[in-house]
């Protein structure tokens, strides 16, 4: 969908705002505090139903008030109609529900919600990924699988079922069970981790290949191609042809069972996997300056951009948080000429518009966030 205008009423700290969008650059400046981020927020909310910053809904309701809506209006280019996304966020007395509707009607379930309006955001909490768990970093694939194939969704919760299954039998955590019957459980359990993992596996996989390429090449352009960047999925089981997943985790589980009862949980499978980024040949998580992560950060989300083009050639909106911060100049540049190719619509934040080198002929909007409340202003082609 393409973004034509967003509503907000009482979403954080803005209370009545309403923004329009063309295509090309949208850029959001102001002082810190002014809410600049809070309307990427929501309009990830609108895409995703969740928040990048928080698990609950409460935070976003403006405080002191009862409800929350963002109404969201943009065009979807496969049908050639308008389409309007509504989503309210009502504070009740003992928890806080969401509402969502698409052009007047009520979609009850996230996953049918999930993806009408597509976003890929990048903050500079996007770091962790590189920085933290092999948990984060599997997150990232999997947010990334979600918004391309929804089945995706239901087989990572089956695998995290089946994993809590069987770490509760090898601890006996119910009591009760003869050995035999413990075995026989244990069969079941694995048989489902196998076949449910090995679909996970080779997912995770197949989009680590599809997003390489585009990765080295978006890195390259970032960083003024001094330093070479590579990404590999590192699965426990090591490289295993596709075909072979679901056998090799049966077997790898079935042998590492005394170990894993010992341990008290499941060793193996893809939610102990991995996804390695590197620079020169090091992990980049403990290798890269905070500049070199940011430019292999924001290349990752390039390169899973460039592969989500839908076949109307709709590419996902870019919401870009405070990224100029950390980048130099140079690389500043290099990273917006490198957008202008890869995306037809991209809304981002900063302190100051000069702090956005907009290519010649990239078309931009500038928005002034103060306080809650949002001003469009009219700014030269190039802001110095
Ligand atoms: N539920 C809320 N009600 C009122 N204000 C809020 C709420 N949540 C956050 N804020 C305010 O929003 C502001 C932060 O907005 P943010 O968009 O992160 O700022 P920035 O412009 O620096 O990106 C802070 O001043 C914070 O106090
Ligand atoms: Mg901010």
């Amino acid at each position: 969908m393409r973004l034509s205008q967003l509503e907000l009423r009482n979403f954080r700290n803005l209370r009545e705002v309403q923004l329009t969008f063309g295509p090309g650059l949208t850029v959001l400046f102001g002082h810190n505090g002014a809410g600049k981020t809070n309307i990427l927020e929501a309009l990830y909310f609108t895409s995703t139903l969740r928040s990048f910053r928080c698990s609950e809904l409460g935070p976003l309701v403006l405080r002191g008030a009862r409800q929350a809506a963002v109404t969201v209006t943009g065009r979807d280019l496969q049908l050639g109609l308008d389409s309007k996304l509504h989503v309210q966020i009502n504070r009740g007395e003992r928890s806080t529900r969401r509402l969502a509707q698409a052009d007047g009607k009520t979609v009850r379930s996230a996953v049918d919600f999930y993806g009408r309006l597509r976003t890929i955001v990048f903050t500079p909490e996007d770091l962790t990924i590189l920085r933290g768990s092999p948990g984060d970093r599997r997150k990232f694939i999997d947010r990334a699988l979600f918004a391309r194939e929804r089945i995706h969704i239901s087989d990572i919760q089956a695998y995290e079922k089946l994993v809590r299954s069987r770490n509760h039998v090898l601890r006996d955590d119910f009591g009760g069970r003869t050995p035999a019957n413990r075995e026989q459980l244990l069969d079941t359990y694995e048989q489902g981790l196998a076949e449910v993992g090995a679909r996970i596996w080779t997912r995770r996989v197949d989009f680590i290949s599809a997003i390489r390429n585009g990765f080295q090449t978006t890195y390259r352009q970032i960083s003024g191609g001094k330093t070479a960047a590579e990404v590999r999925y590192k699965s426990g089981l090591g490289s295993v042809g596709a075909d072979q997943r679901e056998a090799a985790l049966r077997k790898t589980l079935r042998e590492r069972r005394s170990e894993d009862f010992r341990r008290g949980r499941t060793t193996t499978g893809p939610h102990r996997d991995d996804l390695e980024v590197l620079l020169d040949d090091q992990i980049a998580g403990t290798f890269a300056s905070q500049g070199q992560s940011r430019a292999l950060m924001l290349s990752l989300k390039l390169a899973e951009l460039q592969i989500s083009q839908n076949p109307a050639g709709q590419a996902p909106i870019l919401l870009l948080d405070d990224v100029s911060s950390e980048l130099d100049p140079q690389r500043s540049r290099q990273l917006f000429e490198a957008l202008q190719g890869l995306v037809h619509q991209c809304v981002v934040t900063t302190t100051a518009p000069h702090f956005i080198p907009l290519p010649a002929t990239w078309a931009a909007h500038h928005f002034e966030i103060s306080d809650g409340s949002v001003r469009k202003v009219s700014i030269g082609d190039n802001p110095k």
